[in-house]
């Protein structure tokens, strides 16, 4: 693990976050701690909040002009709603992946590169050998390089298929060296194959980044997640051990939802 020592072993807490969309709270008194270097998968019924907390974490929904925040959201111990947080900063820290794929219409090596040149110091270049070196690492580790070795400069949105979209769009938040990965059902968009191929490759990135994966999908949180974060209706009812939750889960609601009662 690439975990330096004096990094907190947390790596996103929130303290009684609290969320408005106008008048409709959203989010009640979440409490969360999301450990570094695991897979920490997020489930629940449709409309409890997941996707919310995701966006609260890399400050997306405040795009939205009517939402209200209280609390605080630490990202390894920096409370990211401070005056002080740069948005550009906080977005390398914390990188997000979507529902649909969603590479940029350019070139598979530009849109690996893209984030590394937007976030180098103003004035600071890298050579094309150094540039090349960095996106062959990326998608060395998203093992896609096979794939597309032959045709890095072929657009990305022409003839990649749904599951390779995914794994690029992985591979490119790595070369600004993430230390939190968001992702909002990444694979629902998938066939079983791409599923699979896609999970394995979660598995593999598993104590270098510290991830953070809603799932609807029960087998899906089972098979790839060190512990699970259940909630309802904007609450977070259970947050524990993978293993324990689907086994002994400790609230009734909990049990009725991964025995598919609800949702
Ligand atoms: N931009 C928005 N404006 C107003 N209300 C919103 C907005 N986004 C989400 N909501 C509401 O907030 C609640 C939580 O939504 P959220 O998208 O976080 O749920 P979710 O758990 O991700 O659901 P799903 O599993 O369907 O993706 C829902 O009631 C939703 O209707
Ligand atoms: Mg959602």
């Amino acid at each position: 693990m690439n975990i330096q020592e004096n990094q907190p072993d947390i790596a996103i807490r929130t303290v009684s976050l609290n969320l408005w969309y106008g008048q409709f709270q959203a989010l009640f008194d979440v409490n969360l701690e999301i450990k570094q270097g695991i897979i920490t998968s997020m489930i629940g019924p449709s409309g409890c909040g997941k996707s919310t907390v995701l966006r609260s974490v890399d400050r997306i929904n405040e795009r939205l002009g009517y939402v209200r925040i209280t609390g605080a959201i630490n990202v390894l111990d920096k409370n990211i709603y401070d005056v002080d947080v740069d948005l550009a900063q906080l977005r390398k820290q914390v990188g997000m992946v979507f529902q649909r794929p969603n590479p940029l219409p350019i070139s598979i090596y530009d849109n690996v590169i893209f984030g590394h040149r937007i976030h180098r110091p103003p004035g600071s270049k890298l050579h094309r050998d150094e540039e090349d070196g960095i996106v062959e690492a990326a998608l060395r580790r998203v093992l896609l390089w096979d794939k597309v070795k032959d045709k890095l400069q072929r657009k990305a949105t022409l003839d990649l298929s749904l599951e390779e979209r995914q794994k690029l769009c992985i591979a490119r938040l790595l070369p600004v060296k993430p230390a939190v990965l968001l992702m909002d059902e990444p694979c629902s968009a998938l066939d079983p194959k791409g599923t699979a191929a896609v999970e394995d490759l979660i598995w593999e990135l598993r104590g270098e980044y510290s991830i953070l994966l809603v799932t609807h999908n029960m087998a899906q949180a089972r098979r790839t997640s060190d512990e699970c974060v259940f909630m309802l209706m904007g609450r977070v009812m259970e947050h524990s051990k993978t293993d324990d939750m689907f086994v002994t889960p400790t609230r009734r609601e909990t049990a009725d939802y991964i025995e598919g009662r609800y949702g």
